[in-house]
């Protein structure tokens, strides 16, 4: 036999009877409070009259007797103090039914806002989760959408409720499909599935959509519950995550490789070398020859450097922190390729802040971020009528000194657009692909940021943004 289980006076019981008699004091005192008063006014009116009657009878008798007695005066006397003493007593008992009336009103105001609160809690709910929530009955109308709904499929939320569901999604429309399908099955099977969703502004999300049956309190299924994730940070995690894994691969890799790589190289550069003196010392000047050797010198010249900067890339030397005025930096790397633009028909302009912004930089390499970055506009620009403009200037809001270079080139389709700082991702014949990886390397050991923006057939910029003099934090590996 199972045990009724009795009531331990919990926080729930025990505070509704309390509440009740707090409800019963406070009408007592309200009534006992309401009785005195009347009690009061009632004297109070007895007193006035029997005064005024004694007044009017003193001032009838007072010039025909020749005076008023001296008990007739004290009477009057006495009912004049009887008089203001409940006259402070009415005031008093004013005073205190307003001050209760007061707290009433306070607290019926507070607590009809409060039931107010919990009557529409439900909605509140709704609104404030950020998955997408919509309700649909059993006859595919819906019933509610959060505001998340929304806004992650684009859609008005007010707009849906009430509208059939047929006339918001189409036919074979993911959304249409897992509802029709939770409602065929009787809400017996809650399901899941994860789409790509175009909004009506173009854009695509990724999205986690499930549906589970909504049912009353007797269990009957009276709709279906669609739920909707965005999954586009998610996945953005995810991504970010596996380039780090392949990058992290590619670096081991490349380490192995680079180390097997350096020695053959050394070797044969110096035994070139070695040829070439000795070809020399024999006194052998065979035209062929020589330009075989100085193909062969070009070519390892430019495996040294393709060695060198792969190098850089998966273990980045020291940068060396000293103060340097951006300004100088950006005007020598202008100068020494001002030739190699004018030579292609192109402009490079500089606009540079009027002020010294001085960082603590290494020089070096911030020479070989904007080498690099100017040389991809250059790129760029090449086979058309160039304009590069390289710009720096002081963001006072962050304190940070930004470094621009824009172009007006072929542009980077969006494709492309995360791919730029990979290694080894390049579209030129002859490009190593380690230029941007490089980059993105030393301003991040700069403490700095980098972006690129880009518009196909329009030009491209990359924004810099380094530490100011006052809040560098710099990465001094
Ligand atoms: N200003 C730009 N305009 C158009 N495309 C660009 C620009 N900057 C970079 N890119 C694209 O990004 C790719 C990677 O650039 P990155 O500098 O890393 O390598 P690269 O220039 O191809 O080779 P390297 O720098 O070794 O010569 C380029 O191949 C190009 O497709
Ligand atoms: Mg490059």
């Amino acid at each position: 036999m199972t045990k009724e289980r009795k009531s331990s006076g919990g926080p729930l019981g025990g505070g509704a009877s309390k509440e009740e008699t707090a409800k019963v004091l406070q009408w007592m005192l309200a009534a006992a409070l309401l009785a005195l008063f009347a009690v009061c006014l009632w004297l109070f009116w007895d007193i006035w009259a029997a005064r005024k009657d004694l007044q009017a009878f003193v001032h009838q008798r007072a010039v025909p007797l020749g005076g008023v007695s001296g008990s007739l005066l004290a009477e009057l006397r006495d009912l004049y103090r009887q008089e203001i003493t409940l006259n402070l007593i009415l005031a008093s008992l004013i005073l205190v039914m307003g001050v209760l009336l007061g707290g009433y009103v306070t607290y019926w105001v507070r607590l009809s806002g409060r039931m107010r609160d919990i009557q529409n809690i439900d909605h509140y709910i709704l609104q404030s989760i950020t998955r997408g929530v919509m309700t649909v009955d059993e006859k595919q109308r819906i019933t509610s959408c959060n505001q998340a709904f929304g806004r992650i499929l684009g859609l008005s939320a007010s707009h849906c409720i009430g509208r059939d569901f047929a006339s918001v999604f189409d036919p074979d429309s993911p959304f249409r499909r897992m509802v029709e399908w939770a409602l065929q099955s009787a809400g017996n099977m809650d399901a899941e599935d994860e789409i790509v969703h175009q909004t009506p502004g173009g854009d695509e999300k990724p999205l986690r959509l499930t549906t589970c049956a909504l049912r009353n309190e007797k269990g009957r299924l009276i709709g279906v519950i669609l739920l909707v994730k965005d999954l586009t940070s998610i996945k953005a995690l995810e991504e970010r995550l596996r380039r780090q894994e392949r990058l992290a691969a590619i670096g081991h890799l490349t380490r192995r490789i680079l180390h097997e790589v350096r020695n053959p190289l050394s070797a044969m550069d110096l035994n070139l070398q070695l040829l070439q003196e000795h070809l020399e010392r024999l006194g052998v000047h065979d035209s062929k020859a020589e330009r075989y050797l100085r193909v062969v010198f070009s070519e390892l010249r430019r495996l040294d450097k393709v060695v060198g900067d792969t190098h850089h890339c998966v273990t980045p030397p020291p940068v060396h922190l000293r103060p340097v005025v951006v300004q100088d930096v950006l005007n020598q790397v202008a100068d020494g390729l001002r030739a190699s633009f004018e030579q292609g028909g192109h402009r490079l302009e500089l606009d540079l802040w009027p002020d010294p912004l001085e960082v603590a930089a290494d020089p070096d390499r911030i020479k070989e971020v904007v080498i690099n970055l100017l040389l991809n506009a250059l790129d760029a620009v090449t086979g058309r009528s160039g304009r590069v403009f390289l710009r720096c200037r002081w963001d006072q809001r962050t304190n940070r000194v930004v470094v621009e270079v824009e172009d007006n080139g072929t542009g980077i389709p969006w494709e492309n657009l995360s791919k730029v700082f990979d290694p080894y991702f390049t579209t030129k014949r002859r490009g190593t692909g380690l230029g941007l990886s490089v980059v993105h390397n030393i301003v991040k050991q700069h403490g700095g940021e980098i972006h690129v923006s880009s518009w196909v057939n329009e030009g491209t910029l990359v924004v810099v943004h380094l530490p100011g003099p006052q809040s560098s934090e710099m990465a001094s590996q």
